[in-house]
């Protein structure tokens, strides 16, 4: 089974990000020249990905005009020889094939993936959160594809994080697999208290699912902070059938974090072809006067 489709949800409220995400989506805020959902799409068009489905709700076409066509806008760069940024403008509407199904409540993540079923159908898929940037030479998404390919069991790309945070994520417990940096897992708990789990490795924003989570999603009941977990889900999925954590080359940024987000400037601006000479400058002047 090959991978060929990825679901991006950004139905959530983005609260730790208020009072910016009041009135504009967190995936539509700017890391440098574009918003962090351009570099989530990017990555899965990077990655071989040929169908992208968004799961949305209220106050989020934001998202979707911005992957469209927009006639009115290129018919005016065009009259006004700007044909560079009509040719940016468009290559985004042109990057892949984008649809869209609506979450109608904010129920949790596990919520957000069960409903894509009829969309996904039969096939294992990937999924990207919609706030969560990786930076890396090989897409984070086809290093998981490629294990896919491998292993044809799902797969939770992990980070290893400090005893403090393990309150903030899912957790994976398990034993090294033969694959490098591949671990065979035995547990999940998401978000355990402190001293609960010996485990540092975190689940981020990137996993490839087989299409039996969907079953196992109609049937999982609220979990943590009363949300349909995606954990809970994974973890029924993984007494089931084999299932491996991960752990991606590549550095992570949870841009739906104020401090999140500021790191992300930091790294994506560095990184830019045009600005990064000078903004790299800038931030020695700013580290001397520190
Ligand atoms: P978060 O945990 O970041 O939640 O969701 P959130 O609501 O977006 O933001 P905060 O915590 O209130 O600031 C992780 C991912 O799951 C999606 C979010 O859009 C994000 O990409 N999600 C979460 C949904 O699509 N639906 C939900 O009901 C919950």
């Amino acid at each position: 089974m090959r991978v060929r489709k990825a679901v991006i949800p950004v139905a959530g409220l983005g609260t730790r990000f208020l009072p910016a995400t009041k009135a504009i989506p967190k995936e539509m805020l700017t890391i440098v020249d574009r918003p962090t959902i351009q570099y989530i799409v990017e990555e899965a068009v990077a990655s071989g990905i040929e169908q992208i489905i968004l799961v949305t709700s209220q106050g989020k076409s934001a998202i979707e005009n911005h992957f469209d066509y927009d006639f009115q806008l290129e018919t005016f760069l065009k009259a006004k020889n700007k044909f560079d940024l009509c040719e940016e403008v468009s290559h985004i509407s042109n990057l892949i094939d984008i649809v869209s199904v609506r979450q109608k409540k904010p129920l949790g993540l596990g919520h957000a993936i069960w409903t894509t079923r009829n969309v996904v159908g039969n096939e294992p898929f990937a999924v990207l959160l919609g706030d969560d940037l990786v930076q890396s030479h090989k897409p984070c998404c086809q290093q998981m594809i490629d294990l896919f390919d491998d292993v044809q069991e799902s797969i939770v790309a992990i980070q290893r994080v400090s005893k403090e945070q393990t309150r903030n994520y899912g957790i994976v417990e398990g034993e090294p697999a033969e694959r490098p940096r591949t671990f065979k897992v035995e547990r999940m708990v998401e978000k355990p208290a402190p001293g609960t789990t010996n485990s540092d490795m975190a689940i981020i924003g990137r996993y490839i699912l087989r299409p039996e989570i969907f079953d196992i999603l109609d049937k999982t009941t609220p979990g943590h902070g009363g949300e349909i977990q995606l954990t809970d889900a994974l973890l029924a999925l993984s007494r089931q059938r084999s299932m491996f954590a991960y752990e991606f080359e590549g550095t992570r940024f949870d841009a739906g974090d104020k401090l999140g987000y500021l790191k992300a400037i930091v790294a994506f601006g560095l990184r830019h072809t045009v600005l990064g000479g000078d903004f790299r400058r800038h931030l020695k002047e700013v580290a001397a006067n520190l």
